[in-house]
């Protein structure tokens, strides 16, 4: 029970009321990151991406602008597009059905016996262009939103977008992407990378080198938190020694560990410094980052449906969408990583697959490039090992409901937002009844 007596229900993680209401409360009126402008550079390129029960196409038209369409046949309701999720290309959309052919703007041209229609019906576009949702462009993203009316995208995301512009995601390009597929609510997720509490028994090898009891800010509907890396936890044993993880974050930013002086807690002001010196001549967002964020791991939450990890040097996006198939017990969980290329430097293109929860190690499926980070495949690995056991406990008549921490309030913010949508407050009034905290806090207090 939270604060107030809010009461998140874990039926809300298997109901297909819930998930109904859901879908026509918080997926179908918000705004949701779908592919990297780089995925569809070309005039004809594509990108189908699924979302729940929508099957939706973003396609580059003649006039080198992005548009969205459902991918929906107007004269049957085919699906035009049958390939999985990801880049196509096409010079236009011809269904296979009736073959009806729609340009890459979504208007329909040729239609086999058109004199056999009625012409008040097949020449009026309104009928029979394939129908579009909005899309928008920020951080190298193509945004969308099923909502016509839902307000523009930089006011959905408010100070989260302040907050991103410094790293410069745009100059980013993605070095690996894969989907996993687990058994369990599309919440369950997301609840477990919503919060850093359980570093200390899930990742406590984290420690060696970073907090767990994270500093978070809300940030009106969405919000954010970060990870001092450099700076081993208290928890950790002999944490004032300097340890091979904080020996490789040294090494990583051009110090050599042998000839460092400072004590354990010194690394990441060291590391801070390196950087700076080399803002000028690097490749990486230096310049523009804080001192904090050129050490610390800052990870935002973008209601409803993302977060992103993001690190000087690479980010990851994790996405989570919606099954297919309608069962709330299932879902996608996209993990996506980015970095800007040194000069002259190539990555091989990235090879998406979709993978099914614990078929295969996280270790044997991700792919860094040249950004390999040593330990994230493995603490991925651990939270990828247990969401599926979370959602069978959201099951039994064994548990009645979350008990929050603070530092789990993030937590209780997501889903009093998702509850309230539920409820019918609208888009806009929650934006403006969302608090916007400056100063960070861990565990109620602001940090220094
Ligand atoms: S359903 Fe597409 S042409 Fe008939
Ligand atoms: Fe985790």
């Amino acid at each position: 029970m939270g604060e107030g007596g809010f009461r998140i229900d874990p039926e809300w993680y298997w109901s297909r009321d819930r998930a109904d209401a859901e879908w026509d409360a918080v997926w179908t009126r918000t705004w949701h990151m779908g592919p990297r402008e780089e995925d569809l550079p070309e005039e004809g390129d594509l990108f189908l991406h699924s979302l729940g029960p929508e099957s939706l196409i973003f396609a580059r038209g003649r006039d080198g602008s992005v548009r969205g369409f459902y991918n929906v046949c107007r004269h049957r309701g085919n699906r035009l597009l049958l390939g999985a999720d990801g880049p196509a290309f096409a010079r236009n959309f011809t269904c296979a059905f009736h073959g009806w052919v729609y340009d890459l703007d979504g208007k329909l041209g040729h239609v086999p016996y058109r004199e056999r229609f009625d012409p008040a019906k097949i020449d009026d576009a309104a009928c029979t262009s394939l129908r579009g949702f909005r899309t928008e462009s920020f951080a190298g993203w193509i945004w969308f939103t099923l909502d016509e009316d839902a307000v523009p995208l930089r006011e959905f995301l408010g100070p989260v977008a302040e907050w991103l512009e410094p790293y410069h995601m745009e100059r980013a390009t993605i070095v690996d992407y894969k989907t996993f597929e687990f058994a369990c609510n599309w919440k369950t997720t997301f609840d477990a990378f919503n919060e850093s509490y359980h570093f200390q028994s899930l990742h406590p090898e984290i420690l060696a080198w970073g907090n767990e009891d994270a500093p978070i800010g809300l940030l009106g509907i969405h919000s954010f938190m970060y990870n001092e890396y450099g700076s081993p936890s208290t928890l950790y044993p002999e944490h004032d020694k300097l340890n091979p993880a904080l020996e490789a974050l040294l090494q990583a930013s051009g110090i050599d560990p042998a000839t460092f002086e400072g004590k354990a807690s010194d690394v990441r002001r060291a590391v801070q410094q390196a950087k700076r010196g080399q803002q000028d001549s690097s490749v990486f967002p230096y310049a523009s980052l804080s001192d904090g964020q050129l050490s610390d791991a800052y990870h935002f939450m973008l209601f409803p449906s993302l977060h992103f990890n993001l690190f000087p040097e690479f980010y990851v996006a994790m996405r989570y969408r919606l099954h297919p198939d309608g069962d709330p017990e299932k879902m996608y969980f996209d993990f996506i990583m980015c970095a800007p290329l040194q000069e002259g430097e190539t990555v091989p293109p990235y090879e998406h697959r979709v993978v099914r929860g614990g078929e295969q190690e996280v270790g044997d499926v991700l792919e860094w490039g040249a950004r390999s980070h040593p330990v994230v495949n493995q603490v991925l690995g651990q939270d990828v090992d247990l969401v599926e056991h979370v959602q069978k406990g959201m099951r039994s008549r064994g548990f009645d409901a979350p008990i929050l921490s603070s530092d789990e309030r993030r937590l209780e913010h997501f889903h009093r937002n998702v509850d309230a949508l539920i409820n019918g407050a609208s888009l806009k009034d929650l934006i403006a009844a969302n608090p916007v905290e400056d100063k960070p806090t861990t565990g109620g207090k602001v940090k220094e």
